[in-house]
């Protein structure tokens, strides 16, 4: 177990830099989640960390001691891969046992080893298998073997369950939770999909681009987004965004020439008038208003029945963007109606439209 101190961290190819930056000090035992969408830097960000790849700037280290040009394998860490390839010849004991052959591991130590991981991940019953007469879950489960016996200070995981089907994705999603509750080796995961990063998650880093744009529990990333990039990032279905012109006395906004609506906790207070900003508001913040004159009026396109919920898809006047409301319950709601919508002040989240960031 190990704390992970990642300060400062460029990595460039070339000309181009790609990660910006980053800080985030992981402490002992911690799970987190490096999120953020196709090619922002998880992976070089890992990699990096693994040793695999060069660091161009700033310095990582585990357990106080700096690694930055230390060998993958001095590292004290375990990498778990999309493509976590077995070898096919060698059954799961074999496969579990290689790493610490290599390192001069006695028989009986390796024994003993193998058998508290298989345990562990309820492999025992399996060990004389080939990989090929293992279903994806069960080789998942392998290839996670081969590194607890090891018995690493951080255990690294770059996307370990894209391969998986959906079903099986969430199984492993557990035990992988249940085995970090077990082992607390401090981990380092990282995955595009929102609902892992969520569901794994002490805390996320969020990725955009190379920056990290936040770091914290799942929950108040979901919250309180400091961006409009975490906040439409996180959840599905996305969080609805709203343009909007407040007032040069900073009481009311006005989503679209005919709709205006007043500010709940004025925007004057904190010096915010006459600007252009995002409202953002979750698909599930959304109530149907018991006044039939308040509110937000949404032109219903159509309605989906979702078993639990009701997915209601609409605009609003004068404004094209499509809007998603999740009521709970069964709904019955004919297009061109139109609702009024209501969301209480502290569902409403408001993005400076220039910089992308929370007021
Ligand atoms: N060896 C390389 N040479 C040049 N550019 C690279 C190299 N490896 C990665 N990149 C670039 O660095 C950026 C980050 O890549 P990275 O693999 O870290 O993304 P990622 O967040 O893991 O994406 P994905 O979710 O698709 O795996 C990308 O723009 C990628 O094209
Ligand atoms: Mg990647």
């Amino acid at each position: 177990m190990a704390r992970v101190l990642i300060e400062n961290i460029t990595k460039s190819y070339g000309e181009t830099e790609v990660l910006h930056g980053i800080n985030t000090d992981i402490s002992d035992g911690e799970f987190i989640v490096i999120v953020g969408p196709s090619g922002c830097g998880k992976s070089t960000l890992l990699r990096m960390i693994a040793g695999l790849e060069d660091i161009s700037s700033g310095t990582i280290s585990i357990d106080g001691r700096v690694v930055n040009t230390l060998e993958p394998k001095d590292r004290d860490i375990a990498m778990v891969f999309q493509n976590y390839a077995l070898y096919p010849h060698m059954t799961v004991f074999k496969n579990m046992a290689y790493g610490l052959k290599l390192r001069k591991f006695s028989k009986k130590n390796i024994k003993i080893r193998v058998h508290q991981a298989a345990k562990l991940l309820q492999l025992e019953e399996l060990l004389e298998r080939k990989p090929r007469q293992l279903s994806g879950g069960q080789r998942q489960r392998v290839a996670m073997g081969r590194c607890i016996v090891r018995e690493p200070k951080v255990f690294l995981f770059d996307e370990p369950l894209s391969n998986l089907d959906a079903k099986l994705r969430v199984q492993m999603r557990l035990e992988l939770r249940k085995l970090h509750k077990r082992l607390k080796v401090t981990s380092i995961y990282v995955t595009h999909d929102q609902v892992e990063a969520m569901t794994l998650g002490d805390r996320l880093v969020v990725i955009n681009d190379g920056y990290a744009e936040q770091i914290g529990p799942p929950l108040e990333l979901y919250e309180k987004p400091a961006s409009i990039f975490v906040a439409g990032f996180l959840g599905s279905p996305a969080m609805n965004f709203i343009s909007a012109q407040i007032s040069a006395d900073g009481k009311t906004a006005q989503l679209s020439e005919d709709v205006k609506v007043p500010v709940a906790n004025p925007l004057s207070k904190q010096g915010i008038t006459e600007k252009k900003v995002t409202f953002g508001i979750r698909p599930e913040h959304f109530s149907l208003s018991d006044k039939e004159k308040t509110g937000l009026p949404l032109r219903v396109d159509h309605a989906e029945f979702h078993g639990a919920s009701t997915m209601i898809y609409g605009r609003l006047p004068g404004n094209d963007e499509l809007i998603t409301v999740r009521l709970p319950h069964i709904h019955h709601i004919s297009p061109e109606t139109v609702l009024m919508l209501t969301a209480l002040p502290e569902h409403i989240h408001i993005f400076d439209q220039k910089t992308g960031k929370r007021i």
